[in-house]
């Protein structure tokens, strides 16, 4: 079976439908035919200043998310990153392969230190995506399935995969992201020309799967569409319009010719009550579930200590070959 990794923030609580729809729906349905590692990333979470009670609690909160979304731990492994030493340790064998310019281009970074200030920023939020690359490689993981705001950590992590196989010899495999067309951005209800995100969005824009879901339906109901009235696919024009169409082709599996077609010579009103229904059927049993797991944390710490076994002996293979190919004496 090939292999898959990815990796979610716990930062933010709640997750939002632009990590659902991008990358964590994908996630349960790749368990059934890879070899699936998946992680909280708290070690990427304290790159931007932290809460420590706060980060705890979301850790949790994240893997429960992850679990009430469908990750099953008999087909998948799942896992905190913290909980593995080895992200760390091979974070550093890869630090000193990044060329600082290299690392500076990383747009992701330019727009987080942008958002904080150049002087506040850490240099940990700076090498950020090369502890992303390091997560990757030591799963040997073929594929790594993310939203389009990934694509350049993973090419990163191609041109360090391939550069050290070339320097010291075949060691690591080289990943393919796996960014699906359809759902690679969703973008901003209010402001559909941006991506649906935490940090740019405005609250009316952003749909977090945890909330109230009255308050949801309110948020779909107000999206932003256009001055035009006809419900069409059509990115450049219509990109609220498109947004919806896409959101509620994949929440509903059809596709979305059929759904133009079936709101031929209806209005915008009409879609949007639907959405915001469908939305709500989503969200509810969601929260419910999440709730669930979080009530037991004892089964739940210990399912992510097991994770972290099998995560582990994975790991500590890939750092342990990576080690002696740089030249470090092993312990003996
Ligand atoms: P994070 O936590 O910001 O986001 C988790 C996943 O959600 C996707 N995503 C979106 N997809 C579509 N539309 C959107 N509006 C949208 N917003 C977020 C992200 O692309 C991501 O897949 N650096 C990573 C975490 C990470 C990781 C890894 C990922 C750490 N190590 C190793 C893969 C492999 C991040 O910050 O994701």
């Amino acid at each position: 079976r090939p292999r898959v990794l990815s990796g979610i923030q716990p930062t933010a609580g709640s997750f939002h439908l632009g990590n659902y729809l991008g990358a964590v729906r994908q996630w349960v349905a790749l368990q059934e035919s890879h070899d699936a590692f998946y992680m909280v990333v708290d070690l990427h979470a304290i790159t931007v200043p932290q809460e420590p009670a706060e980060l705890r609690a979301n850790t949790r909160l994240a893997a429960a998310q992850l679990l009430a979304a469908g990750l099953d731990p008999e087909r998948c492994t799942l896992f905190v990153q913290s909980h593995v030493p080895e992200h760390a340790q091979l974070g550093w064998v890869m630090n000193c392969l990044t060329g600082f310019g290299e690392a500076s281009r990383m747009t992701q970074f330019k727009d987080k230190s942008a958002k904080q200030g150049a002087d506040r920023a850490t240099v940990g939020l700076f090498t950020y995506p090369i502890l992303q690359v390091a997560d990757i490689l030591l799963y040997q993981a073929n594929e790594v399935p993310v939203g389009e705001d990934q694509r350049q950590h993973i090419e990163l992590t191609r041109d360090l995969a391939e550069r050290f196989n070339a320097r010291f010899g075949e060691t690591f495999t080289v990943p393919a992201p796996y960014i699906l067309k359809e759902t690679a951005k969703i973008y901003d209800l209010q402001d559909p020309g941006v991506k649906m995100s935490k940090s740019a969005s405005t609250p009316k824009g952003l749909i977090n799967l945890l909330d109230d879901p009255k308050a949801t339906a309110k948020k779909v109901k107000s999206a932003v569409t256009d001055t035009d009235t006809v419900i069409r696919f059509d990115p450049v024009d219509k990109p609220g319009v498109s947004n919806l169409l896409t959101i509620m082709s994949t929440l509903t599996g059809t596709s979305v010719p059929d759904l133009e077609r079936s709101y031929e010579g209806k209005m915008y009103g009409a879609l949007k009550t639907d959405l915001a229904e469908i939305m709500v059927d989503f969200v509810t049993p969601f929260k419910t579930r999440t709730q669930e797991y979080l009530d037991d944390p004892e089964t739940l710490d210990s399912l992510l200590a097991k994770g972290a076994e099998k995560a582990r002996a994975v790991a500590a293979e890939t750092l342990a070959q990576t080690y002696a190919k740089v030249g470090l004496l092993p312990a003996k």
